[in-house]
């Protein structure tokens, strides 16, 4: 067992648009980071992933950079950058940065000049090919809807955009594009930022004139041929020229990637990733409109699914554990109860995730319990995927409007973007100005200023749970097992380290549920670390849990 700063640590990631405005234009940025610092310190977190906070025209709020050493003017300068770097580092906070690489902006330069013409000098950094009478050149679908090729007349050409048609694809067959990439990547780490997290990295090659789909072990539906082999030898690549040099951490989001080929990526003997981003979990129930569908969840699948990925990456491999980030929904709306029994399935969800083997991501506003939100118009909506979505989904009959703003409210990603609630004064306080997306209306109850001195909140759970990480261990170390294996209704696992087990159990249902302790669980002391309801009981064998109860002990075996 190697043990790693990054395996012990845990992250939180910030949406800056949405986490404070210091200026008040209703915008989120660098400034209002560092006022959130001291906030961060006391959840005690060890690392902020910060979304990217590069020059972009905002197509995909910071996803489509138009250059990668320059801080996007809304959210400040490279003083505010540097300062914020300087003010974490002083808190013990490290700073993890997005690495958008699979694509860029329309408007980079590189773009700008490979558009001109077929022999300019950058015209191979981006994937150019012909029409097939007057068709694109081939069917790829591309994320946010219609084709992933984009006609551009100046040449009569298509250009290939895996997501908006203004995030053309970067053509990493091109050794000079790699160059450049890892060339901007050691400016930043020379800078002392600690490390990348790579926005989705599992599809940077890609085979486009191949006709027949490739056995490809990264799957996805709208792009059959991801080359993995060559993803493979360019993150070897990065690793050697650049990733090997620092003490730093890296974390790749890899749609469409098994447990199987993860270890491919994470695998100790690589020398590639440290961690990755898996989809499984947050597909359940997805069916043939993919997100836009049904989706019940499902805790069986989910149990095998989470004891999948941690029995597969218990053999050199690590895991990186979230329910939610900014292209997810809230986690508390999806897999808990955010009306009844919001405060008690946050924390039962917290519980579950953190105490499992890897490194736990918080998103901000999870601490909190923030939910879903529900906007009458599309009109409020600012994402581009959701508008999109819609447009496809509405205008050809596939959905009615209502079906899809019913959609939109399960999965849409602005459930995750409305404005950070600081607390219960106008805008959540969030911003003096007007927020770029609404407010969710339920930040007069939830807010980050009602829980930080009530020692119930869901906001001390999480830092009782972080706490207990950097106090024990087993949290970070200790071998998983699933138990109770087809209960429906409670997840319930074990963590072991030498002569010490961790038992956790969680219901997620909003009825009581009976746990039943397995006969071979041998301890002589116990101890609860941690609970979400008074625990009054001693016995451990027979539990009736409350509604969402979830309850950590501590066994010890002497
Ligand atoms: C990743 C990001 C998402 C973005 C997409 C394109 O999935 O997390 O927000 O839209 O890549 O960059
Ligand atoms: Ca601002």
């Amino acid at each position: 067992m190697s043990k790693k700063w990054w395996k012990e640590s845990v992250i939180y990631q910030i949406y800056p648009r949405s986490f404070k405005d210091s200026n008040g234009d209703g915008i989120g940025d660098i400034k209002g980071v560092i006022q959130g610092l001291d906030y961060l310190k006391r959840l005690g977190i060890n690392i902020i992933w910060l979304s990217p906070v590069y020059e972009s025209p905002n197509d995909d709020n910071g996803y489509d950079i138009s250059n990668y050493r320059a801080i996007m003017k809304e959210f400040g300068t490279m003083e505010d950058f540097d300062l914020l770097l300087k003010e974490a580092h002083k808190r013990d906070i490290k700073i993890v940065m997005d690495l958008v690489v699979n694509h860029t902006s329309d408007e980079h330069q590189w773009f700008k000049e490979s558009r001109k013409s077929k022999d300019n000098k950058y015209r191979d950094y981006y994937i150019w090919r012909n029409g097939k009478n007057g068709q694109p050149p081939n069917d790829w679908i591309s994320f946010f809807s219609g084709s992933a090729w984009e006609y551009d007349k100046t040449t009569e050409m298509y250009y290939l955009h895996l997501f908006s048609k203004k995030q053309a694809d970067l053509n990493w067959e091109n050794a000079e594009v790699r160059k450049e990439v890892f060339d901007m990547m050691k400016w930043w780490l020379d800078k002392g930022i600690d490390g990348f997290r790579m926005d989705v990295i599992s599809l940077i090659a890609k085979d486009i004139d191949i006709d027949d789909e490739k056995d490809s072990k990264v799957v996805m539906p709208n792009i059959p041929n991801i080359n993995n082999e060559r993803v493979h030898k360019f993150l070897q690549e990065m690793n050697r020229e650049v990733l090997s040099k620092y003490d730093i951490m890296t974390v790749g989001e890899t749609p469409g990637v098994d447990p199987q080929e993860a270890l491919n990526f994470v695998g100790n003997d690589r020398n590639e990733l440290n961690m990755i981003f898996q989809f499984e979990h947050v597909g359940i129930g997805d069916g043939p409109d993919g997100k836009w569908g049904k989706s019940e969840f499902n805790l069986k699948e989910f149990k095998d699914i989470m004891s999948k990925w941690q029995d597969v990456l218990e053999n050199g491999g690590w895991n990186s554990l979230y329910l939610s980030n900014h292209d997810q929904p809230r986690s508390v709306s999806r897999f808990g109860n955010d009306t009844e029994y919001r405060e008690e399935s946050a924390k039962m969800l917290a519980t579950c995730i953190h105490m499992m083997k890897g490194t736990p991501y918080v998103y901000q506003g999870e601490e909190l319990g923030m939910t879903n939100v529900k906007f009458d118009s599309l009109d409020d909506y600012r994402d581009i995927e959701t508008i999109n979505a819609y447009k496809e989904y509405v205008e050809s009959g596939k959905k009615t409007k209502e079906e899809m703003m019913e959609a939109i409210y399960k999965r849409g990603r602005d459930n995750a973007r409305t404005p950070f609630q600081w607390d219960d004064s106008e805008n959540a306080g969030f911003t003096e100005g007007t927020p770029w997306i609404r407010v969710n209306p339920n930040y007069k109850t939830i807010n980050a200023k009602s829980q930080l001195d009530d020692e119930n909140s869901v906001f001390n759970y999480y830092r009782k749970l972080i706490e207990l990480r950097k106090k024990y261990e087993i949290i970070a170390y200790g071998k998983y097992k699933l138990i109770l294996d087809d209960d429906k209704n409670i997840y319930a696992y074990l963590r072991k380290l030498n002569n010490e087990t961790l038992l956790v159990m969680c219901n997620f249902s909003d009825k009581n549920s009976k746990f039943t302790l397995p006969e071979d669980i041998k301890y002589n002391k116990k101890e609860v670390l941690i609970s979400n309801y008074n625990v009054n009981c001693d016995e451990i064998e027979k539990i009736d849990l409350k509604p969402y109860e979830a309850r950590v002990y501590l066994l010890i075996d002497r």
